[in-house]
């Protein structure tokens, strides 16, 4: 017998990841498993390793106080190395102490959802959104998500025009909502958001009173065109200088612009007295390990290597991502353009039996569970219209192209109700 709450964590395993662990089972390679899973499932950059490798498999020098107990919420030194990294991606000097170190974004966001949530209360997430953020921000803290659909022109962009709207209806159903999720750049579509957007995110923010969780795991992840720009950017704040800064907090990790996801470290910036000391008691449930913050501090600490590293990572993306979508426009599939991250939002919808979300699982049926593809369905993203699928691309380009050749496979068997 488990807990009520132990009984719904394991019930809520994030369906992106169960469909992760699935393909990676049964991985397709060209010559020793063509019937394999193709998983362009996961957001993973995998076109990194070559640069990563020199530095991750060179006998380092560690001290016994590197294997001792650290501070929980990550060591003075990587702290101080990350809000570096962090200021210059601002443009706006971070401070160290406002930033908690834990095992991934996915901690971060849990901890900033207990943080600023009590059982019940609200956060609003512009859809789609990240599908795991229905556990990340939920489980754990008990708070609920509230999906706010974004309008479909343009791939449902940001709009804080509709994030306004519903805050507006939900405080007259007295749901007391406590703060706005969204990322940035955007999973699933890849979009950057401008200066004025994030301006006004927070202003719609500060008029419902409600805090900001801004996930910039992608900031520097982004191959253009347009520029990241932090919802901590100086600008951004500057447009609105009603906003409490402390009210902003933003999650950040080495999974994705460090292509180093099964480390495992994210952040957590918040600068407020009260939520920092809250998110470091926390910290002491998921901190890292002192071998790997060991390991951190030395590779941000060469500012060389990590500005060779980070143009290098937009030089591949852009590639993969050009590679990516001439594959899609060759088998004549739609799909949103992007500017940042790992994924594509592919319309299919012309491909659906009929307009509905129980059509679009019949089709990532036939897409996961006969040609074993995975990409994952738009339903998993509270996809505000069946029919999109998000598909990642950053990894091996003849992966992908027997990838996109399966899918096309599927589609031109699939019944077109245009
Ligand atoms: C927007 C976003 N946040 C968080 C995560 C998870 O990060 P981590 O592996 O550091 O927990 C992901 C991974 O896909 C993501 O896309």
């Amino acid at each position: 017998m488990v807990s009520r709450a132990a009984a719904r964590l394991a019930a809520d395993t994030p369906a992106i990841a169960t469909a992760h662990f699935r393909a990676e089972a049964d991985p397709y390679h060209p010559v020793t498993n063509p019937q394999g899973y193709v998983n362009l499932g996961t957001a993973e950059n995998r076109l990194m390793w070559d640069l990563l490798a020199p530095r991750l498999t060179t006998p380092r020098n560690l001290a016994a106080t590197d294997v001792h107990y650290g501070q929980l919420h990550g060591m003075a030194d990587l702290r101080a190395a990350i809000a570096a990294l962090l200021g210059q991606t601002w443009r706006t000097p971070v401070d160290g102490e406002h930033l908690v170190v834990v095992s991934g974004a996915t901690a971060a966001l849990d901890i900033a959802a207990t943080v600023l949530c009590d059982l019940g209360e609200a956060i609003v997430v512009p859809a789609p959104y990240y599908s795991a953020l229905d556990v990340d921000l939920v489980g754990r803290s008990g708070a609920r998500l509230i999906p706010v659909p974004m309008a479909a022109a343009g791939g449902f962009p940001l709009d804080p025009a509709e994030l306004d709207r519903a805050l507006g209806g939900l405080r007259r159903d007295n749901v007391a909502v406590r703060a706005i999720a969204v990322t940035s750049p955007s999973n699933p579509q890849g979009h950057l958001h401008r200066a004025a957007t994030l301006s006004e995110l927070l202003r719609v923010a500060w008029v419902h009173d409600v805090d900001v969780i801004a996930d910039e795991i992608y900031a520097h992840s982004v191959f253009g065109p347009g520029r990241f720009v932090s919802v901590r950017d100086p600008d951004v704040l500057a447009r609105v200088p009603e906003v409490d800064p402390d009210r902003v907090h933003v999650v950040w990790g080495f999974a994705k612009d460090f292509a180093l996801s099964g480390l495992k470290v994210g952040v957590l910036h918040t600068s407020g007295a009260q939520t920092l000391a809250a998110a470091r008691a926390l910290a002491y449930f998921s901190p890292t390990s002192t071998d790997t913050q060991v390991l951190l501090r030395d590779l941000l600490t060469d500012t060389a290597w990590v500005r060779h590293f980070l143009a290098q990572g937009k030089i591949r993306l852009a590639a993969s991502y050009r590679h990516a979508t001439d594959l899609l426009n060759r088998h004549g599939i739609g799909y949103i353009p992007a500017a940042a991250a790992f994924s594509l939002w592919v319309d299919l919808r012309d491909h659906l039996a009929e307009a509905s979300f129980a059509a679009e699982h019949g089709l990532w049926q036939r897409i996961f569970g006969t040609a074993k593809l995975n990409i994952l369905p738009g339903k998993f993203f509270s996809s505000p219209e069946p029919g999109w699928f998000r598909l990642c691309y950053a990894i091996d380009p003849k992966v992908v192209r027997d990838g996109v050749a399966r899918l096309g496979a599927v589609l031109a068997h699939s019944r077109r109700t245009a």
